[in-house]
């Protein structure tokens, strides 16, 4: 296959958000294995309108999104964890894949979603990559075997933005791993 086409969507609108810190460095990951990549940040992500099913045509942005999402090969979703879930932010964007509900390939089908959590303890990492992963399975994607959980409160990042922790750095090349492999199988069937 060409270069995969990898679509990132996460982060938060909190200046120097680690969650996008941490989605930015997967991609990148996806691209050091060859992947030409789309990063759809907290900054993006705010300008979203509150989805409505309607018959409103959709704003540029939501259909930038959704036409991303469509072209993609694999997407990977950032979200922090707020409240014990998936952040507002985040279920909004994914909603506004409602888009592509009448598409030939709906919402995620067939292609890989990695996941990606941040949270200030592990028990919200863990209870929102729960429900990222059932969001995924609702529209019909595939979520990575192993999802991405850091912990906030560690001081995860560098001036650079490079992870502090080799086993932080790993889990997001892991999660970048697991979508390009994914995303390969596919274009080889
Ligand atoms: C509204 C809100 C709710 C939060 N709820 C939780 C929570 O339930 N459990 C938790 O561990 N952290 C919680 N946090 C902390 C965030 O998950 C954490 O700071 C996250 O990594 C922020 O990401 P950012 O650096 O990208 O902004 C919450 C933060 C906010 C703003």
């Amino acid at each position: 296959m060409s270069r995969p086409r990898i679509v990132g969507i996460g982060g938060t609108t909190r200046p120097g958000s680690g969650t996008e810190k941490a989605l930015v460095l997967s991609l990148a990951a996806t691209e050091a294995a060859g992947a030409e990549t789309q990063l759809f940040g907290g900054d993006f992500l705010a300008r979203l309108p509150v989805y409505a099913p309607s018959e409103a045509p959709p704003t540029d942005e939501q259909r930038a999104l959704a036409d991303a999402v469509r072209g993609a090969d694999g997407v990977i979703v950032a979200s922090p964890g707020y409240h014990g879930s998936i952040s507002g932010l985040i279920k909004n964007a994914l909603d506004s894949l409602e888009l592509l509900r009448d598409d030939p390939t709906p919402y995620f089908q067939g292609r890989p979603v990695g996941c990606i959590i941040t949270a200030d303890g592990w028990q919200a990492a863990g209870t929102t990559l729960m429900a990222l992963r059932s969001i995924i399975h609702a529209l019909r994607g595939w979520p990575t075997p192993f999802g991405a959980a850091l912990n906030s409160t560690t001081n995860l990042f560098d001036a650079e933005g490079r992870c502090r922790e080799p086993k932080d750095a790993w889990q997001l090349t892991t999660v970048a791993d697991q979508v390009m492999e994914f995303a390969r199988m596919r274009a080889a069937t």
